[in-house]
C-alpha cells in the first residue's frame, strides 16, 4: 500500500506534506483538527491508514501545543492500524536545553526526546541543535536520518554573493560553517560567543580587519532572539566590515527578532524553509523526501538508525 503523507500544522504553511507526497509520489491525506470550547484539540484523520506507512509532516517550532497535536495524532494513527508512524519535523524542538545548567533544572531535551520516542516509528529532521548531546541516537530510541543543510546553503551562497566570507558565531558552529565554506569555496572564521541570558550575548571577532574586500555572510543554525547575529553585525561594523548576509536554517525569530535584525544593519536576512517565515528561500524539502524515502524503503537496514 503506498505510503500516506499527514500535515500536521494547520494549512500546512512551507507546503511540506504536499510537496514529500509530490516527491514521493503518494498522497497527501486531510487531518481535521479543531478546539473543543474547553480549548483541548479534537482531531480526526479522514483517510484509511491501517496497514500503511504515514508520515506526518510539519515544524516543531513554537512547539508546546504542536507537540500535544503530535501526540494524539501518532496515537490515533496506532489505534487505526498504521503500519509505522514516521514525523519529518524540518525543526526539532527543544534540543538546546541539552544539560541541567543550574540546580533544579531538568534535560528537556531528554524528556521531549523519551516521549516522542515512544510515539513514533521513525524521525527524520534537518541539522538538529547537537552540541553536549552528539548524535539524535543518545536520546531518540527510534530510527532517524538527518537532513544537512550545508549544500543547499552552500549552492545559494556561491550563486548570490560575490567573494563571500562565511562567518559562524561561535565555536559549536565551527565544524559545520566550514562544510559550507568547502562547498562554496571561500574561507570562512569563527567568532567566539559569550552568551550571558536569553537576550545577552557578547561576540568577539579575531583580525576581522584583512577581510576587508570580502561579502560576510553570518550562518547560524538557530536564530531565535538574533541576539547573537546582531552582536555579531555590530562587531562586523566595528571592523569596517560591508553589512553582511544573514543565513538560518531554522528561523525560529522570536518577536521582533527579524525586524531586528534588519535595523542593525544586516544587508540581507535569508533562510531555509525548516519554518514558515518570509525570509525562506532555500527549499529543503527534496532532501527531506531522500531520507524519508530511505526510511520507507521496505529493507531492514534502512530502519537501523545511522545518527
Ligand atoms: C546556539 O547555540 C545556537 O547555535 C544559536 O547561536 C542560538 O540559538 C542563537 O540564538 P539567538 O538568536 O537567540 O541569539
Amino acid at each position: 500500500m503506498t505510503p500516506l503523507v499527514l500535515p500536521l500544522n494547520d494549512g500546512d504553511p512551507t507546503r511540506l506534506a504536499t510537496n514529500l507526497a509530490g516527491l514521493l509520489d503518494t498522497t497527501a491525506g486531510t487531518l481535521e483538527t479543531r478546539r473543543f470550547p474547553d480549548g483541548e484539540t479534537y482531531l480526526r484523520v479522514h483517510d484509511s491508514v491501517a496497514a500503511r506507512d504515514v508520515v506526518i509532516a510539519g515544524s516543531l517550532d513554537r512547539p508546546d501545543e504542536k507537540l500535544v497535536r503530535l501526540y494524539l495524532l501518532a496515537s490515533t494513527l496506532r489505534e487505526l492500524g498504521a503500519r509505522r508512524v514516521i514525523l519529518a519535523a524540518p525543526y526539532l524542538a527543544y534540543m538546546r536545553q541539552d544539560q541541567a545548567f543550574h540546580t533544579g533544572e531538568g534535560v528537556s531535551a531528554r524528556h521531549i526526546a523519551r516521549w516522542l520516542s515512544g510515539c513514533i516509528d521513525a524521525l527524520v529532521t534537518v541539522d538538529p541543535h547537537l552540541h553536549r548531546i552528539h548524535a539524535l541516537g543518545e536520546v531518540y530510541r527510534c530510527p532517524s536520518r538527518v537532513v544537512a543543510a550545508a549544500a543547499p546553503i552552500a549552492e545559494w551562497i556561491a550563486a548570490n554573493v560575490d567573494a563571500p566570507l562565511l562567518l559562524g558565531p561561535d565555536s559549536e558552529s565551527a565544524q559545520w560553517v566550514a562544510r559550507v565554506a568547502r562547498l562554496a569555496r571561500c574561507p570562512f572564521v569563527v567568532l567566539d560567543k559569550q552568551r550571558h541570558g536569553d537576550r545577552e550575548v557578547e561576540v568577539s571577532v579575531p583580525q576581522l580587519e584583512r577581510w576587508r574586500d570580502r561579502s560576510p555572510v553570518l550562518v547560524d543554525d538557530i536564530v531565535s532572539t538574533a541576539r547573537t547575529m546582531i552582536a555579531a553585525a555590530h562587531h562586523l561594523q566595528t571592523a569596517g566590515l560591508r553589512a553582511p548576509v544573514c543565513v538560518a536554517v531554522h528561523p525560529i525569530f522570536a518577536d521582533s527578532a527579524y525586524h531586528d535584525l534588519l535595523r542593525a544593519g544586516a544587508r540581507r536576512v535569508v533562510s531555509c524553509n525548516s519554518i514558515p517565515h518570509p525570509s525562506n528561500v532555500i527549499d529543503l524539502h527534496p532532501r527531506i523526501a531522500d531520507a524519508v524515502r530511505e526510511l520507507l524503503a521496505p529493507t531492514a537496514s534502512s530502519l537501523r538508525s545511522t545518527s
